[in-house]
């Protein structure tokens, strides 16, 4: 079984990203951590939560950072997921509490427990990742491996023409991950907008689960509406499952090995460009998938939830 966190700002493609790992056979999700992007952190840490409950899942949440490192405060993408993330379904309390230890240091400390074997999944801005670089110089070392939903080499942006949005929320954040050293994994939107789901698998998904499924369904409305307004696509990216699908099928992409660099400011910020060759370690990055595979994947694995 492969070891997995998942830092998140829940988001509707984060909701589908972690019903996804709750239901894959292979993954034994150890814990969530959250983060600012698609809401505020102190949403993103109740939508975790309920995430988790919805799906009888008893494992922990860590609250992460709630400003990036060196940036201003900013608004969350309520046009994109909602002003509560999750599209059209209202606000709800759940009925547990984040653990009292902030995510940086729940990080550091499920790195030295499962030494060597934890991978970590960062579908937000990457923060709370670079927190427990800068806080734990061996923490890179007691990774496997981190695979990052976020960036894009070759694709252009999806916030501005050059930045893809969890890159652009924390550049500094990024680019202290691409220059850890840390075996490294970039599913960006050369992959992500490759693969895309469509109003009638939702439908599909919510009649083979209707619970967790359903909920996923409902969300993707939302999600659905903005896309139409890009315009550009026949369905929604399943931006985040792509990253956790990643993790364990690493077989269905393909990848050049390039060391990344990050844009941290003027109109190109957020932007992940190529380093030098030797400035840093190489990032595998993402730049072909087998789209049908890890679709057929998805809809495959959440049709096992109720
Ligand atoms: O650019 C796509 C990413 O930004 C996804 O992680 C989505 O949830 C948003 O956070
Ligand atoms: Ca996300």
């Amino acid at each position: 079984m492969m070891k997995l966190i998942i830092d998140t700002d829940p988001g509707i493609d984060d909701a589908m990203a972690i019903f996804y790992a709750a239901a894959a056979p292979e993954i034994s999700l150890l814990g969530l951590t959250t983060i600012f992007g698609n809401v505020t952190t102190e949403i993103a840490t109740r939508n975790a939560l309920r995430l988790l409950e919805a799906a009888d899942l008893q494992v922990p949440v860590a609250e992460g950072a709630r400003v990036p490192l060196s940036l201003p405060p900013f608004k969350p993408s309520a046009q994109v997921h909602g002003a509560q993330g999750f599209g059209d379904i209202p606000a709800a309390e759940p009925k547990g509490a984040p653990l009292a230890e902030e995510a940086a240091d729940f990080l550091i400390r499920m790195a030295r427990e499962h030494k060597g074997e934890l991978v970590l999944c960062p579908i937000g801005p990457l923060t709370n990742i670079a927190l427990a670089i800068q806080r734990d110089p061996e923490f890179v070392k007691n990774l496997k491996r981190i695979v990052i939903m976020g960036g894009s080499l070759e694709e252009g942006g999806n916030i501005t023409p050059h930045a893809e949005a969890n890159i652009y929320h924390d550049p500094d954040a990024a680019d202290v991950v691409f220059g850890s050293g840390a075996e490294l994994v970039m599913v960006g939107l050369d992959v992500t907008h490759q693969i895309l789901c469509t109003k009638a698998d939702f439908t599909a998904i919510a009649a083979q689960s209707p619970e967790l499924g359903g909920m996923l369904q409902s969300m993707s409305e939302f999600y659905l509406r903005f896309y139409e307004t890009v315009g550009k696509f026949d369905g929604c990216s399943l931006h985040d499952p792509a990253a956790v699908i990643a993790c364990s099928h690493p077989q269905l992409f393909q990848v050049k090995k390039l060391p990344i660099r990050v844009s941290c400011s003027g109109e190109t910020s957020g932007e992940t460009l190529m380093a030098e060759k030797g400035s840093r370690g190489d990032t595998s990055v993402c730049l072909g998938v087998d789209a049908k595979a890890v679709k057929t994947l998805f809809l495959e694995r959440l049709a096992l939830l109720p």
